[in-house]
């Protein structure tokens, strides 16, 4: 059956067929539009539909939607004779010289009544041989998976846990760098798979010199999206187990670990170890031995991170978080902030040291004989050990506070413009309550409790430190 509104279109290609093959071609209507085609079909039980791709008046998107998507599957060619001269376009736009096109009639009658290889939507037009045709996408399909395999090889000497991340110190480490490195051969693979294919197209696939044609339309391929569904969906379910298997073990608590109380404020570390009874700057652990990190921030966020350990807790203010760290290499390491907390946030950063036992049992020793009898020097240890350091310097130097040289005695003038002489009670206001009178000239930056774990005595000692520094 031929769809045209234009008589010489259906006269036209009803005698190319007829030439062609003769009393073997009958056709079966000659109609001009989709509702008079719809209702011929009914009757008529056409073995194929030639319809006009050029004639506006015939309605082919509905056409096809009906015929040749819908249950009433239909062989349908659009057959445009536009192009003029020696082409004709064939539905898929695909363009065959004249000679072509008579090939490709041709295969059909030889084929018989039954038309089995032609055309249905978003398949060639041109079915060469089927066998050609699957022997050429076979080859392609070989050398896109070689394309892949090769880019996944190179992906996976580059994506290596031992080489992009620090050094592996601590036993929580373990199920992360596992959980690293399962990532990083799959995103190895998925890069490989994307990029190679397309490196492979526009290789293979690009367009020849001279060829204008469009490319074929492809509308869908069931299977496949089943496939790219359901393989994601099971391995992002795997991940995620993989995933709370490895926090699980990352959380795990020994019966008796070490505890440490750590303490985060702008801009220091403090580490106090409660059984011990030691405050210490630097963070010294046994090795082999679980310690439990107490951490409380003073101020702000802050947030406890040594790369080696791999695990990272945030401090948050009006909390206790809890990390437990089982240190598994004798080493220096350093502990970083890992929150932006402020002016000196990336100063923020206190030593790490892994110890035998018996080496962190002498240190522990040695720390608890290191509390000066000295008012004074007891009052420098004071600052060392809560801080103060980061903000006041002793020699002058303006920081983010006011510098402690000479400034007992010295007459401070405020943002509201009063003053005062730095005696003693102006020293222990200032470390108590540390927003009441502002240095002019320098930020509210001071926490308001800063001192909340500082003793009279402790303060007192810090007066009489500052009063040495003339
Ligand atoms: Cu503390 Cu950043």
């Amino acid at each position: 059956m031929i769809v045209s509104s234009h008589p010489l279109f259906g006269k036209g290609i009803k005698r190319l067929l007829e030439s062609r093959f003769g009393e073997g071609v009958n056709v079966v209507g000659m109609v001009a539009s989709v509702e008079e085609a719809i209702a011929a079909l009914m009757t008529l039980h056409p073995d194929l539909v030639v319809v006009d791709y050029d004639d506006g008046a015939v309605n082919r998107e509905e056409f096809l939607a009906r015929f040749v998507e819908s249950e009433h599957r239909l062989r349908v060619v659009l057959l445009s004779l536009k192009e003029g001269g020696s082409n004709a376009i064939v539905y898929d736009r695909r363009t065959m010289a004249a000679s072509q096109v008579e090939d490709w009639l041709k295969e059909w009658a030889d084929q018989g009544s039954a038309l089995s290889s032609i055309i249905s939507m978003g398949k060639p037009i041109v079915q060469r041989s089927k066998f050609l045709q699957m022997k050429n996408n076979l080859i392609h399909g070989f050398g896109a998976l070689v394309f892949v395999f090769i880019m996944t090889a190179i992906g996976l000497l580059v994506l290596r846990t031992d080489i992009l991340l620090p050094e592996q110190a601590s036993l929580q480490a373990v199920p992360i760098d596992n959980l690293f490195g399962l990532h990083f051969r799959l995103i190895a693979f998925l890069f490989a798979l994307i990029v190679g294919t397309i490196l492979y197209s526009v290789i293979f696939f690009r367009r020849k010199k001279g060829d204008i044609t469009d490319a074929v339309h492809i509308t869908g391929n069931t299977n496949l999206e089943i496939a790219w569904t359901v393989v994601p969906l099971i391995t992002v379910l795997a991940f995620s187990f993989i995933g709370s298997d490895a926090l699980a073990k990352t959380l795990k608590p020994d019966p008796k670990p070490l505890e440490v109380k750590v303490t985060g404020q702008q801009w220091a570390w403090r580490f106090e170890y409660p059984d011990q009874g030691i405050i210490s700057n630097e963070l010294v652990l046994p090795v082999n031995k679980q310690v439990v990190l107490r951490l409380q921030a003073v101020d702000v966020i802050h947030s406890f991170w040594v790369p080696e350990f791999r695990v990272k807790q945030d401090l948050v203010p009006g909390q206790v978080k809890i990390l437990r760290i089982t240190p598994s290499k004798v080493g220096s390491y350093q502990l970083m902030c890992a929150e932006i907390c402020g002016q000196q946030h990336a100063y923020m950063v206190a030593p790490v040291k892994v110890e035998t036992q018996d080496e962190f049992d002498n240190w522990i020793n040695v720390q608890l004989n290191t509390i000066p009898t000295d008012p004074v020097a007891r009052g420098q240890f004071w600052l060392d050990r809560y801080g103060c350091k980061a903000c006041h310097s002793l020699d002058g130097t303006k920081l983010v506070g006011p510098s402690f040289l000479g400034l007992y005695g010295r007459q401070e003038t405020f943002e509201d413009g009063s003053t005062a002489i730095a005696d003693e009670a102006y020293i222990y206001e200032s470390i108590r309550e540390p927003g009441k009178k502002i240095v002019l000239g320098y930020p509210n930056a001071m926490p308001a409790n800063v001192a909340q774990e500082m003793t009279d005595e402790q303060i007192q000692d810090i007066i009489e430190f500052i009063k040495t520094l003339k």
